[in-house]
């Protein structure tokens, strides 16, 4: 039984990897290493003491695609996060992202619907909900249309997969709805690398903590939130790592009644992003430099899961408070400076 990941050496990729090992489980990794690094590789192998198989493909290339699962006919299960994930960049180049993110996402359920049975796991985000009208957010939540290019693909993604499920019964799927991942594996033998300046909360905030960036610039504080900065559901990467895994085996185990289901992934607490700074002073000893600045165009006032029914159906919660996700931030931050 061998499990294919997609874009296993990124960031949630690569201690998914971990995890599914820990589980005894034999990891195949696709990557095209445009957003990560072969070294991953040796992270993985020094957690876990085994190193995945690994092949190089740009899984926008069909034919690629296909021999691939011509050659791995034992492969029972994806977990696909191979996907562009900058809004910004999405809004400038949405072809890309539309080729990325669902070109690729056709032709693995389309060599997957060959099969006489598979599992499919699809990397989905809160985005999916926007604004939504009521905190904490369910699974019932309505889908709002899409700020961006990008969060098109994953609402695209999501009614694809549904689509596809509706006519093969073969094919067993899940749709985890990230909320906000950050943190590090424990061990600092992987973590986030994100290349450039990152655009997401956390690396900003180690990388100013490390001096690389001069200042943190807190995007409004005139929300209406308790602090008027805006509000979000951070989990340890570690944790949304364990929800692939449980996922997986839900779909394996084929204890689903029905062969497509959508999970939110979150730990259920909101936190402002001056928490979210407070938690790095704390764990750190250092002072942050942060200021005030306007409002970041499209962004969201509050987005926090209700995790009931990844609780109850997947018998999974997240373990990890924002200080432990964030000390594993940090250590990460150190590690890589220092190397
Ligand atoms: C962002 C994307 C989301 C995507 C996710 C992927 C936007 C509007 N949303 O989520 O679609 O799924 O990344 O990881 O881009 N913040 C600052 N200063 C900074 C960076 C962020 O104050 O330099 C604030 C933001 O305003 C937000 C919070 O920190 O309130 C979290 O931001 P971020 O890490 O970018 O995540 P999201 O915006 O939730």
């Amino acid at each position: 039984m061998k499990i294919l990941v997609t874009g296993g050496l990124g960031f949630i990729g690569s201690h998914t990897v971990v995890e599914l090992q820990n589980e005894g489980l034999e990891v195949v990794i696709i990557d095209d290493c445009s957003n990560a690094d072969e070294k991953v590789l040796e992270g993985i192998q020094t957690i876990t003491g085994k190193r995945p198989l690994f092949e190089k493909i740009d899984l926008r290339d069909k034919s690629m695609v296909e021999s691939f699962f011509a050659r791995h006919q034992d492969v029972v299960g994806v977990i696909h996060f191979a996907a562009s994930k900058a809004v910004g960049e999405s809004v400038v180049k949405p072809l890309l992202y539309y080729e990325n993110n669902i070109g690729t996402l056709v032709y693995i359920l389309q060599a997957l619907s060959q099969k006489q049975r598979a599992s499919f796991i699809f990397s989905s985000s809160c985005t999916v909900y926007g604004q939504a009208d009521e905190m904490p957010i369910t699974e019932d939540a309505p889908v709002k249309a899409a700020e961006s290019p990008y969060g098109n693909t994953k609402q695209i993604g999501e009614e694809i997969i549904a689509d596809t499920c509706k006519v093969t019964p073969s094919l067993n799927a899940i749709a985890l709805r990230y909320f906000n991942p950050m943190g590090a594996h424990p061990s600092v033998e992987i973590g986030e690398l994100p290349i450039g300046v990152p655009q997401n909360l956390v690396p900003f905030i180690t990388q100013t903590g490390m001096g690389i960036r001069e200042q943190l610039a807190v995007f409004g504080d005139d929300y209406p939130t308790e602090d008027g900065t805006c509000i979000r559901d951070y989990i340890h990467v570690v944790d949304l790592a364990k929800a692939h895994v449980v996922a997986l085996q839900r779909l394996l185990q084929a204890k689903n009644e029905e062969n497509y289901e959508v999970f939110n992934v979150g730990t259920g607490k909101g936190s402002s992003v001056l928490e979210v700074i407070q938690s790095f002073e704390r764990v750190s000893g250092e002072k942050l430099n942060y200021k005030i600045v306007d409002r970041r165009v499209g962004d969201i006032v509050s987005a926090y899961a209700n995790t009931k029914k990844a609780n109850q159906v997947l018998g999974w919660k997240a373990e990890s408070t924002l200080d432990e996700a964030m000390k594993s931030a940090w250590d990460w931050e150190k590690k890589v400076r220092k190397a």
